[in-house]
């Protein structure tokens, strides 16, 4: 792959948006883009990425027509409906028309936010998402979702609307937080053990202390978002094969749940998760061990966590899982992996003859191994 920007595209039911990957991807596409709209954008930013990139961004809301800013808070106190409603009556005050455009900066809770505002706003006007974090420039910021959280629940509010853009510009990685890299690798290697091909043994070669825009990065993230795109175009809505990117994220829920939202970060309860399913794909022959142990071996190489914490309360895990929406009469739905690479990309087994019991040994195994491995 060369080393000059890259431009991908991802089909969907609303036409097609384009996916310009490289250093500098932000100003290219804000330059490209806010020209075809007859008023300045309105900069929807989180607050850590503002601190971080003041200059740049100052710079980038003067280039195009003196756009607004509004700054959200980090994380997941940016899906509420106190910040929805923030972000409506900055339109309001920005005056934003139908035809205006909206410009998420920000990790997925950011984009996630701000793309429902679009989608809200005069009953949907365009957006460009520039996702800020690993996680968000491999997962968040294609398939069209976006959400906000209610008590209850996450993410249980929010609608498909595409943004027309995304601007996958890794230098916006250089101030984010070392752990909430290594979590966003976790999604990489799901990523590559839903590809058909080579990704998975590059990551095996692939030093994430790498220069953020070196080409090497650059293939990581490129391979991530084609499977993602390769994914979503097969089933925009969620009705059957995109299932396959649950991988590893059933008990992952779990276990976020069990420890309270925010405390363990997601990629590493993702990898945690796709041990999980390693083990139970090992034990009905859909993988090897052999296969599983490159699979643990990549994982602690990022220096992700391979089994659950040690206070861990395992009743309140399995009770979350039957709470689940992956529950289908009774039964646990659960995504495995079958092969490495996959067969094609995205393949899978959907299984339903995984039970409450069989996690619940996992768990208790897998916490008993890492406590006398750590002792
Ligand atoms: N729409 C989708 O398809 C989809 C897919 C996956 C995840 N999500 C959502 O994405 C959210 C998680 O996103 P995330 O992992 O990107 O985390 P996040 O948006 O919560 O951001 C994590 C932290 O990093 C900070 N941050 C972001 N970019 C930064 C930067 N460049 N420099 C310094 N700090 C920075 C944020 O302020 C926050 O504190 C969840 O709400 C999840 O539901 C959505
Ligand atoms: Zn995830």
């Amino acid at each position: 792959m060369s080393e000059a920007e890259r431009e991908l595209s991802w089909r969907h039911e609303r036409g097609a948006t384009g996916l310009r990957l490289g250093s500098g991807a932000f100003e290219r596409v804000l330059g490209g883009t806010t020209r075809r709209f007859p008023s300045a954008p309105l900069l929807v930013v989180d607050e850590s990425v503002l601190v971080g990139h003041r200059a740049r961004l100052g710079a980038a809301a003067e280039a195009c027509g003196g756009a607004s800013i509004v700054a959200l808070p980090g994380g997941e106190h940016a899906k509420r409906f106190a910040e929805l409603e923030r972000v409506l009556e900055a339109c309001a005050a920005a005056r934003l028309p139908r035809d205006g455009l909206l410009i998420a900066i920000g990790g997925g809770a950011c984009t996630d936010l701000a793309g429902l505002a679009a989608a809200l706003w005069m009953r949907g006007v365009a957006w460009v998402a520039v996702p800020t974090t690993l996680l968000a420039l491999v997962d968040a910021s294609v398939g069209g979702k976006t959400a906000i959280n209610l008590g209850a629940a996450k993410n249980l509010v929010g609608t498909f609307h595409a943004p027309c853009e995304v601007a996958l510009d890794p230098s916006f990685l250089a101030t984010l937080p070392g752990p909430e890299l290594r979590s966003g690798l976790a999604e990489v290697v799901k990523a590559a053990l839903l590809s058909a091909d080579d990704s998975f043994a590059e990551l095996e070669r692939f030093d994430p202390k790498s220069e953020l825009s070196s080409p090497r990065w650059l293939d990581v993230i490129e391979r991530a978002v084609r499977l993602k795109v390769a994914v979503v175009e097969r089933d925009e809505r969620e009705s059957g094969p995109r299932r396959a990117l649950n991988l590893g994220h059933t008990l992952a829920h779990g276990l976020e749940q069990e420890r309270g939202f925010g405390v363990l970060r997601h990629g590493d309860a993702v990898a945690i998760g796709l041990v999980a399913a390693c083990d139970f794909a090992v034990a009905r022959g859909l993988l090897r061990p052999e296969q599983r142990a490159r699979v643990v071996a990549l994982l602690a190489r990022f220096g992700l966590p391979l089994a659950p914490p040690r206070d861990l309360e395992v009743a309140a895990v399995l009770r979350a899982l039957q709470l689940d929406k992956k529950i289908e009469r009774g039964r646990l739905r659960y995504v495995l992996p079958c092969g490495l690479p996959a067969a094609t990309d995205g393949a899978v087994a959907f299984v339903d003859d995984l039970s409450l019991d069989e996690i619940e040994r996992w768990l208790y195994s897998s916490i008993e191994t890492s406590s006398s491995a750590s002792q």
